[in-house]
């Protein structure tokens, strides 16, 4: 029933397994990893509170001993401060290098803990078991980790790849239907980025795939994921192809800062919006048709999914303000905005000296306002 896409590092090779039922398999799979039968458990006390009783009873079955570290859900938790509590609670544990944390969770926990393995005794072996559609398909995938600061989200971090990673559909059942919407928003991403014809089957399937049927989520799990190991193992470091997997985020970055990162915009749903415009843009930029710019917006949109600035809470945004959150954003380069735009469906690209100026009319043109004096 379940099938593994692997990572292909050399050495640092993983599979991501995809399927029904994988808590049930987490103590066969994690056991030969963990050369000391013992593991610590970073999990949200919302994840634990619905899947830790079947977690625990699967890796104890395995002979593991389970030692639960378990925080407060949220974004805040993916702090300095939530960094320092969850490594001195594996301090505590004495936990060395034969040992594993797991990671379970949404992408705050696998994020957190997967920076904290990466410095934990200058690193230990992770594994992921990602509970979200978002963490499923995309930062579970590809060992990026990091932690936010007061001057912006995933600043200080590292690349450091999961052993394995185990993506049990079963558990997005729980998930509430705008998490899965906006775990959608990246499934779609990668129809957009480089694959025509998964868009063409997101486009007759997003409502299959949102409601859970096992088929259609199954397949659109595994071929997301499939793309984005494919990239990851080409572009580990994001020195080139891999920045493609950024597509939406740099509109969508800036709209979660003006929005503060929290309830009011998630993340994928600040990443649809951003696709959107990442394709409106590059239709107003003559580098792609008004069609396919209208069928995206129609496909994001068509799954519940903002597309518009007028839909985003804190309406109208200053387009003078979405930019210099652009130009803050860590994939700018010398003072240059990068943003991965599109010459069709399935055809994303990199573009590394857009002008910032052209952004700022683009953003007028899509409602957002433009303050005198600035941006000229
Ligand atoms: N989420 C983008 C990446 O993993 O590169």
């Amino acid at each position: 029933m379940s099938r593994s896409v692997p990572v292909g590092l050399g050495a640092r090779a993983y599979d991501v397994v995809i399927g029904p039922g994988l808590l049930a398999e987490a103590g066969r799979r994690i056991a030969p990893l963990a050369r000391r039968k013992r593991l610590a458990v970073v999990s949200d006390e919302t994840v634990w509170g619905l899947h830790g009783a079947a977690l625990t009873a699967s890796l104890e079955g395995a002979g593991l001993a389970v030692h639960p570290v378990i925080v407060p859900p949220g974004e805040q938790t993916k702090s300095f401060e939530g960094l320092a509590d969850v490594t001195d609670r594996l301090l505590a544990l004495e936990l060395d290098r034969g040992d594993i944390v797991t990671a379970f969770g949404g992408g705050v926990v696998g994020d957190l803990t997967g920076f904290a393995a990466a410095i934990y005794k200058r690193g230990i072996d992770f594994v992921q078991i990602p509970t979200t559609l978002l963490a499923q398909v995309d930062s579970s995938v590809g060992g990026k980790t990091a932690i936010d600061t007061p001057r912006g989200k995933n600043l200080v971090g590292a690349f450091h790849q999961p052993r394995l990673v185990l993506a049990d559909l079963d558990v997005l059942s729980t998930l509430s239907d705008r998490e899965m919407r906006a775990g959608y928003s990246e499934v779609i991403k990668y129809g957009l980025l480089g694959d025509f014809g998964f868009f063409e089957w997101l486009e007759t399937n997003s409502a299959a795939v949102l409601a859970r049927e096992p088929a259609a989520l199954a397949r659109a799990v595994a071929r997301s994921v499939e793309m984005k190991a494919e990239i990851v193992a080409e572009d580990e470091k994001e020195q080139g192809r891999r920045a493609l997997l950024n597509l939406g985020h740099t509109f969508g970055h800036a709209l979660e800062a003006e929005t503060g990162y929290g309830a009011a915009l998630l993340h994928g749903e600040a990443v649809a919006a951003g696709q959107a415009l990442a394709f409106r843009f590059s239709a107003a930029q003559g580098l792609c048709a008004g069609q396919d710019a209208a069928r995206a917006t129609a496909a994001i949109a068509g799954a519940g999914l903002p597309t518009r600035l007028d839909e985003i809470a804190g309406h109208p945004f200053d387009a003078a303000r979405l930019v210099r959150h652009m130009a803050q954003d860590k994939k700018a380069e010398a003072g240059q905005l990068t943003f991965i735009l599109a010459r069709a469906l399935g055809d994303a690209f990199v573009a590394k000296d857009v002008d910032a100026e052209a952004v700022r009319r683009f953003l007028v043109s899509e409602g957002a306002q433009m303050h005198e004096g600035e941006g000229r």
